[in-house]
């Protein structure tokens, strides 16, 4: 299949194009580069030995749009495209709600004048907000805490909208959980341009020595170790899931929800020793406060992922741990080694 990947260059999107071509699927990148590197497509390239058609430009830019939908003609398109963090999009709603909704509302109408309605969409666990039980199935209710969260809400909403009024149409939508890891080659991994937000490229910051201690936020929840529980997943796993998910949506109309999760969960303290067996050093930590926002635990219910998409994680925390730090050491200063 002619695939488009809007975000193809970022950390998620690099790893899907990978599992892509490897299944013989012709690929497309957009992306505006606000959170990647252009090293990323020529080390894709290089690993892949194929041809990836790339345009630089903006989601929101609907003449960029056409130019792709004409010379490339995807059949299919994967929407990695947006902002993703937490704490930027309380400061800056309007830009999170422009690129997030407006983006992909310019990209529907384009994918309209080609004929093109297959889409499968990058969304969140953080849809789900605080859960009422675990693990987490797609049926709870939703009650996103950030702007963020709404923002990948209001485009769950939007798609099905969307695939009800063309029947032909398909929207998949994927529930991630927490993606952490890299590939195999060492090539491509995770590359936060500023201080990561995210526990697993901090951790693997202070492994390697660019951070001196990694903060816990907060050890009173109620977990058996006091530290927030959630379900990691290897971003390999979560590429594979993508081609699945495309598969589904040349077989399936409408709109659906999957989670996208191992289905188990760990700690921040289960993370820290896991990744200290990893690297073989010990990582240093300090207790602070809870981080405002955060949730005790959350984990997947993913089923319907096995059932439907005949998906299912296959990378153990040790996989995880182990290819952040090959990733990490090898490339101690991410793109720009
Ligand atoms: P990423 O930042 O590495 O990738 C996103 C890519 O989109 C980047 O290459 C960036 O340059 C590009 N981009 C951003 N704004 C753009 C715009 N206006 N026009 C064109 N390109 C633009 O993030 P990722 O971790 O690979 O996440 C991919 C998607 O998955 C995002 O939509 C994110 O919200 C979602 N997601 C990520 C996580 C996670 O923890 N990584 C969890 C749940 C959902
Ligand atoms: N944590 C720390 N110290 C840190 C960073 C994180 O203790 O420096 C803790 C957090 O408090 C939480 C756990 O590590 O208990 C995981 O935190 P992350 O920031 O790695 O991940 P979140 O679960 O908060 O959120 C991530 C993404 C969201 C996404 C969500 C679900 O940041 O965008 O997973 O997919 F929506």
């Amino acid at each position: 299949m002619r695939v488009l990947v809007t975000g193809g260059a970022g950390y998620i999107g690099s790893h899907t194009i990978l599992e892509l071509m490897a299944q013989g699927h012709d690929v497309c990148v957009l992306d505006n580069y606000s959170n990647a590197s252009p090293e990323v497509l020529t080390r894709v390239r290089a690993l892949s030995n194929g041809t990836i058609a790339d345009f630089k430009g903006d989601i929101r830019d609907a003449k960029t749009l056409d130019d792709i939908m004409a010379t490339f003609r995807p059949e299919a398109v994967i929407h990695f495209a947006g902002l993703k963090a937490v704490g930027e999009s309380q400061e800056k709603p309007l830009h999170y709600y422009d690129v997030n909704v407006s983006g992909t509302l310019t990209l529907l109408h384009a994918m309209g004048r080609v004929g093109c309605r297959r889409i499968v969409f990058s969304s969140s666990a953080t849809v789900y907000g605080e859960p009422d039980y675990l693990p987490c199935d797609e049926a709870h209710p939703t009650r996103p805490m950030s702007v963020y969260g709404r923002s990948k809400l209001m485009v769950e909403d939007i798609l099905k909208d969307w695939a009800a009024a063309h029947p032909a149409a398909s929207a998949v939508i994927l529930r991630y959980f927490n993606p952490v890891g890299a590939h195999a080659s060492t090539r491509i991994g995770e590359d936060p341009q500023d201080i990561p937000n995210n526990l697993m490229p901090y951790i693997a910051q202070v492994a390697v020595g660019k951070r001196d201690k990694l903060t816990i936020f907060g050890d009173d929840y109620d977990t058996a170790d006091g530290t927030g529980l959630r379900d990691y997943i290897h971003v390999v796993d979560l590429a594979r899931a993508h081609v699945a998910a495309l598969d589904y949506a040349a077989r399936k109309a409408g709109a659906r929800p999957f989670n996208i999760g191992t289905g188990q969960s760990y700690s921040v303290k289960d993370m820290v020793a896991a990744f200290s067996r990893a690297c073989g050093k010990d990582i240093p930590t300090v207790i602070a406060g809870r981080r405002s926002g955060d949730i005790a635990a959350i984990h997947a219910d993913a089923t319907r992922a096995k059932d439907e998409l005949g998906w299912t994680a296959s990378h153990t925390l040790d996989d995880m741990t182990a290819s952040t730090w090959a990733w990490q050491s090898a490339n101690p200063n991410g793109y720009d080694d």
